[in-house]
């Protein structure tokens, strides 16, 4: 079943009297339980696909099916909704609040869900430990390393328990050995059966995608399966 389905979809920016194109026409069609990474030069339309993708934004032209719902057309309200059901974000800059606690971030988004307090933090305190941050849960972001600030994003992204994460650049702010560990965060999420989309301008990040698309010029420029090695081998592991 596709849980993502653009059908030419197209974004045109227009300030004063520029026009930016920067999605010309892009069809993409992914299933549930893909792992996807979407690369491509700067300025080539990555993060204007996933805001799309992401129900951040709409497209100027196009069709959006998203879980097989028509999701196009729909005006802020309805996207802010099917977003707070089906999506998880992680952004290059984590967007903690500086101010509140790891709990309180991650819990956050069950205030607009509707959750009472002691569920929230119940909740919450699940997705820290789903992260290895358990012991984190009191300290504010700055009192965190750069990849324990991105595990409690990703933990607040999936705190509703969304079938689809969407990250764009998650890495982009890490050091090579905390990328991994994010990564190696990520395959798990996948395993569980989860979509995972994210955005990289990092070869070795994207292959721990399955499918790498490539865009350019707002523009699909290739999409293909990872056949790498390293995904091969850990085939065969989880095959024993
Ligand atoms: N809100 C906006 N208003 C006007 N133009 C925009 C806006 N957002 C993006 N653009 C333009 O659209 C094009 C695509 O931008 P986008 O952010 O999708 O690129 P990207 O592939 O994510 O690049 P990067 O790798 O640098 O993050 C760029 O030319 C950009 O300047
Ligand atoms: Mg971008």
């Amino acid at each position: 079943m596709n849980i993502i389905e653009t059908r030419n979809i197209a974004k045109r920016y227009v300030m004063g009297t520029e026009v930016v194109d920067a999605l010309k026409s892009v069809t993409i069609s992914i299933q549930k339980g893909e792992y996807v990474a979407f690369m491509g030069p700067s300025g080539s339309g990555k993060s204007t696909l996933m805001n799309i993708v992401g129900c951040l934004d709409s497209p100027t032209s196009g069709q959006y099916i998203l879980n097989n719902q028509d999701v196009s057309s729909m005006g802020e309200n309805e996207l802010a909704e099917v977003r707070n059901k089906e999506i998880g974000f992680v952004f290059q800059t984590f967007n903690l609040l500086p101010r509140q606690t790891s709990l309180e971030n991650v819990a956050l988004p069950l205030i607009y869900a509707g959750y009472n307090k002691a569920d929230r933090t119940e909740k919450a305190m699940q997705a820290l430990k789903n992260v290895g941050l358990e012991n984190r849960a009191g300290h504010r972001p700055n009192e965190l390393s750069g990849g324990q600030r991105q595990r409690v994003a990703v933990a607040r992204a999936l705190v509703n328990d969304p079938s689809i994460l969407l990250a764009d650049e998650p890495t982009g702010n890490l050091d090579t050995k905390t990328s991994y560990e994010i990564m190696d965060l990520f395959d798990q999420i996948h395993s569980k059966g989860n979509t995972v989309i994210m955005v990289t301008h990092e070869e070795d990040i994207a292959e721990y995608a399955h499918r790498i698309v490539r865009l350019r010029d707002g523009l699909v420029e290739s999409d293909r399966l990872n056949t790498n090695i390293r995904k091969a081998q850990a085939l065969m592991q989880s095959l024993g």
